[in-house]
């Protein structure tokens, strides 16, 4: 694993229990940083703190709807409150909504209060810190779905394109203060979200022969864009929407 230098640094990872956000929380570790997990599944978010502690890392885990705005704020606190700063805003957890119709009001308002609003809230509180901090790096998951149209998710693709455009936003608006602002844009990446398509063949065989690169992403190469993106080497980069997909938006 590449280490991106972030010895010092303190970062938050929404939805680290999961495949993109334990992923990126391991190479946050690796890479030197302390971790603020959080997670509403708490026996997840522990088992990757438990995963940084064995490989000589510093976390801590804090459970964290990222739709509950109090429950945001203090998941921040607590990271300020355990490791003394925080540098780096990995705004990641999302869920999708595949197998039912987004047009149905309470599944359109679970997604854009999970996927978009709280991507919103996550970004704020971490902005208040780095505000008086001088600086910091904040990444939001959007997806393909946030630059390219996708048929059967509406909501999805509305949240997903609100992340790209809340980020674009903030990237201007913090510019002068030291706080870039940058989404991932992940194409299908083999994770639990996509389990059950991923373990259907015929699912599988489509997203693979969608994808230039004919396979899905692993979780790790999403965590490398956003570890880039929080690092040193990116200083210049900021409201950039990074596609990390395989290629399949290239067509
Ligand atoms: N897997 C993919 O193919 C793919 C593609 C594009 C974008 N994404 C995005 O990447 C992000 C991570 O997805 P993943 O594939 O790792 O999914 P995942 O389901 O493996 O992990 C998501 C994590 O978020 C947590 N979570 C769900 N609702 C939450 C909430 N309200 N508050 C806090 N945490 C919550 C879940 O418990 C889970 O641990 C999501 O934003 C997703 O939309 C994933």
């Amino acid at each position: 694993m590449i280490n991106y230098g972030l010895d010092g640094k303190v970062a938050t990872v929404t939805g680290g229990g999961g495949g993109i956000g334990r992923a990126t929380a391991l190479a946050f570790a690796g890479s030197g940083a302390a971790v603020l997990v959080s997670d509403v599944n708490d026996a997840d978010g522990e088992e990757t703190v438990a995963m940084i502690a064995a490989l000589g890392g510093r976390a801590a885990y804090k459970r964290c709807n990222v739709a509950d705005p109090a429950e945001v704020k203090a998941m921040v606190a607590a990271a300020v409150e355990r490791f003394g700063r925080l540098d780096c805003a990995f705004n990641n957890a999302g869920i999708n909504s595949v197998t039912v119709d987004e047009y149905d009001d309470a599944v359109w308002d679970r997604s854009i209060s999970i996927n978009l609003t709280g991507v919103m809230y996550c970004m704020r509180e971490a902005a208040e810190v780095m505000l008086q901090q001088g600086g910091g790096a904040i990444v939001n998951t959007a997806s393909i779905n946030g630059l390219v149209g996708n048929p059967s998710q509406p909501a999805y693709t509305a949240a997903k394109h609100g992340v790209v455009g809340l980020t674009r936003h903030a990237a201007l608006r913090w510019a002068k203060c030291g706080i870039r602002v940058n989404a991932v844009c992940p194409g299908v990446i083999e994770t639990p979200m996509s389990a059950q398509a991923a373990a259907d063949p015929q699912a599988r065989a489509m997203i693979e022969g969608m994808t230039p690169m004919g396979r899905m992403g692993r979780p790790e190469e999403i965590a490398a864009a956003v570890l880039w993106l929080c690092s040193d080497a990116a200083s210049f980069v900021t409201g950039h929407p990074l596609l990390v997909d395989g290629g399949v938006t290239a067509y």
